[in-house]
């Protein structure tokens, strides 16, 4: 079914004054998620953040659940953390690495993933190999069925990089890592909440996301998917006695499920307005959500191409709501500010985020228009006469 604009746009009400194109930096919370973590908020003021808590536990359960279906998942395979970054990290930190192994990635893997990399490669000595993409951009699967061999122990890809537009062929490349056993990590930060994600489907073993983007939860909320079979090969790197049960004088036990990723202590607000937030999209449904943002997007970079002076620097067959472009005689960092003073949000990424790809296609820093289902058909066209503006100038 259509998404119903007029009724997101009642639901976002800051939509009455600001044109938000910076969904994938933080989208803006609809009214029910913010309802959700004030009032535990309140009631932490209330009663204490303990007993606040122990009243809120089957609702903290649900949040679980509902992550969990957002995904395809089981309960005992989701643990729940602060933010993307640490998901990623307590997963790929976790993984068995030798001397001697080969660990692949993707070309526009996001900076703080391939930092973790360069660290443990220096400890360990594994290779880190970069997968070639397609002409079009896009991870190159022929490429990578090449590369594999024995000694390849993982795949860790970024599915939406964090600028240039595209989605990468998780399923495709689950399939290549099941078929050879090889533990595939799908960094789904960028792209969870903005288009259906079924861990089933996309054959990875882990997967983190966060709560901020396009799922529209609270700031500093997040989640890892951990596969049940491979769930007793890992030992966190950090465990507390949330994650592990301290059972003899020398001696620990690992919770059974994901929640061994986590530790003790949480933001309960946080949590249930991420729960609120996965929620509010399952309403709307993913493949509805998927389809506005992708129509808005393609709006959008039809109308910047076409204006004298900008390029639109997206890459991939398959697109989504993150659009990049650079506009001749203005830096991005400026564009962006003008574009402030006029209500209007975007960001700038830089080279850094995705050194290998800007290196590899000469990027400067890019602006970043993202796109959500409750942005309209009329800012879309707003934004494009703004640039075309500030080009000429
Ligand atoms: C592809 C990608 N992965 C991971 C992250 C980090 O997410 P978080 O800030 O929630 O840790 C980002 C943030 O922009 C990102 O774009």
């Amino acid at each position: 079914m259509a998404i119903n604009v007029a009724k997101a746009r009642r639901e976002t009400p800051a939509t009455a004054k600001l044109l938000h194109f910076n969904n994938a930096g933080a989208a803006l919370p609809p009214v029910p998620v913010l309802a959700v973590q004030i009032a535990h908020l309140r009631r932490e003021a209330e009663i204490g953040g303990y007993e606040a808590a122990k009243e809120a536990q089957n609702r903290i359960g649900q949040v679980y659940r509902s992550i969990a279906r957002l995904i395809g998942a089981s309960t005992k395979e989701i643990a729940l953390v602060e933010n993307a970054t640490v998901a990623w990290d307590m997963a790929f930190y976790s993984i068995p690495l030798q001397r001697g192994d080969r660990v692949l990635t993707a070309e526009a893997e996001y900076s703080s993933n391939f930092i973790a990399f360069l660290q443990r490669q220096r400890q360990i000595g594994f290779s880190i190999e970069v997968i070639p993409n397609t002409p079009t951009g896009e991870i190159d699967l022929e490429a990578l069925a090449r590369m594999i061999d024995g000694r390849v122990k993982l795949i860790a890809v970024t599915h939406v990089p964090t600028n240039g537009g595209l989605v990468n062929p998780a399923a495709e490349i689950g399939k290549l890592a099941r078929q050879h056993g090889i533990t595939y990590l799908l960094d789904a930060c960028q792209s969870v909440g903005q288009m259906p994600i079924d861990v089933a489907k996309i054959g990875c073993d882990l997967l983190s996301a966060t709560g901020r983007k396009y799922l529209r939860g609270p700031r500093g909320s997040g989640f890892l998917y951990v596969r049940k079979e491979i769930l007793n090969q890992l030992e966190p790197p950090f465990l507390d006695n949330h994650a592990a049960a301290w059972v003899a004088a020398d001696k620990y036990e690992l919770r059974p499920d994901a929640r061994r990723f986590e530790n003790w202590e949480n933001n309960y607000a946080a949590q249930l307005g991420l729960g609120a937030a996965v929620d509010y999209a399952l309403s709307w449904g993913l493949a509805d959500i998927a389809k506005r943002i992708d129509a808005l997007a393609a709006g959008l970079r039809q109308r910047l191409a076409a204006i004298p002076g900008v390029t639109v620097t997206d890459i991939g067959r398959k697109k989504c709501g993150i659009v990049s472009f650079v506009v001749e005689k203005k830096k991005a960092e400026d564009i962006a500010a003008l574009l402030r003073k006029r209500k209007i949000n975007c960001s700038v990424s830089s080279p850094a985020s995705t050194l290998l790809d800007a290196m590899a296609r000469r990027l400067p820093d890019v602006v970043r228009a993202s796109v959500h289902y409750y942005n309209t058909e009329d800012e879309v066209e707003r934004f494009a006469a703004q640039i075309a503006k500030l080009a000429q100038a």
